[in-house]
């Protein structure tokens, strides 16, 4: 049974991944410090699959702690690298905090993976390397702009790092996925996006105001130079997502890859407005949102979505849910962990 280490496993993104490696017949185990996730998302995976993860409470940052956990528990046949911090507006807060721990924690994971022998390295970075793209949709040709925020640069830095890496060290084979917006929660409504601190991403606001946790929500401009003056994104459904990391993972375990570092795109293709995304969600779930337009956000780009031929190509995915998937699966997960809250 080839045994996988997931970092960050306990994070949206991370524990929904898990879901899908565990129904897939892997054999893994989880770091995460916790810093932006809780314990209780291994109760979550439990209900769901009925396996109990090991999560190491580790900080990626303390090598010598992450080595343990390498000597303990691998040999690793791959790792799926989630853990980072993410929050774009708290990234121009406090730059030195965003470098230290996604760069930090990227080299450490490289170090343990060179000194025990783990080869195949699937890494999260995210459509922001793109800025404010000059083409759409984007391909993983697309010419990366600026980064808008110092979480952006260090996704940028990232890829780098690792491009530079697989080129001049033997054995080391990797894909870095793009992520456009993930957003929803698992169809059973066991498990979805609980952050540590507040939400910021748009899906979980409008959840939020709709369950009256925030007393309205506000739309970043309505000024754009789009079909409603909104701005667009490619909003994709976490357990898609999920799904896309599965079949990497069986790319790179199969030796499938063409190169030792490959770039995947991963959104379905669909530009949403903001105002078209609050529409789907008052149409599916029937609940009426309060929003009211103001002023842009600082560091947002105007509309981007993905060109994801490649993924559908070699890794043979392909995207299922739709906007109305995930907000349908979004308010069926609010509504729980607010029940559960205040239980
Ligand atoms: C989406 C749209 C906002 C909240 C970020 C990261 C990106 C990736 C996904 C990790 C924007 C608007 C939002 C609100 C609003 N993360 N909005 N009111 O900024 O597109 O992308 O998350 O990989 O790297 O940058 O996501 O959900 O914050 O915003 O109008 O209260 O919703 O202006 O147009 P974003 P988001």
């Amino acid at each position: 049974m080839k045994k996988i280490l997931v970092t960050g496993g306990f994070g949206y993104i991370g524990s929904h991944t898990i879901i899908h490696l565990l129904d897939n017949g892997f054999d893994l185990v989880s770091i995460d410090d916790l810093s932006n996730a809780k314990d209780s998302v291994a109760d979550n995976i439990e209900a769901i699959t009925g396996k109990r993860i090991t999560n190491y409470p580790v900080d990626l940052k303390d090598l010598e702690a992450t080595k343990d956990v390498f000597r303990k528990e691998g040999p690793f046949a791959g790792i799926i690298h989630f853990a980072a911090s993410k929050h774009v507006g708290e990234s121009v807060e406090k730059p030195l905090k965003y470098f230290r721990n996604n760069l930090v924690g990227l080299l450490n994971v490289l170090d343990c993976m060179r000194e025990f022998g783990t080869e195949n390295l699937i890494f999260s970075s995210s459509c922001s390397v793109y800025g404010n793209a000059t083409e759409l949709p984007v391909t993983e040709a697309t010419r990366r702009q600026e980064a808008e925020s110092p979480y952006g640069r260090t996704k940028q830095m990232g890829e780098d790092i690792l491009q530079d890496v697989t080129k001049n060290i033997p054995g080391i084979t990797t894909v870095l996925l793009r992520y456009f917006n993930p957003a929803g929660a698992h169809p059973s409504g066991l498990n979805g996006e609980d952050p540590a601190n507040k939400a910021s991403n748009l899906v979980p606001v409008i959840t939020e105001t709709a369950i009256g946790k925030r007393k309205e929500m506000t739309v970043f401009g309505n000024d754009y130079d789009t079909r409603d003056g909104s701005c667009i994104r490619d909003y994709i459904h976490v357990m898609d997502l999920a799904a896309a990391h599965t079949l990497a993972l069986q790319y790179l375990l199969e030796g499938r890859n063409q190169e030792s570092c490959e770039v995947f795109n991963l959104g379905i293709g669909e530009g949403v407005t903001v105002l078209e995304a609050i529409q789907a969600f008052e149409k599916t779930t029937g609940q009426k949102l309060n929003y009211a337009i103001g002023p842009r956000r600082a560091g947002d780009v105007e509309a981007i979505y993905a060109n994801y031929k490649k993924a559908a190509e070699r890794l043979g995915w392909q995207p299922h849910f739709s906007i109305d998937d995930i907000m349908s699966s979004a308010w069926k997960w609010e509504q729980r962990r607010t029940e559960k809250a205040s239980a």
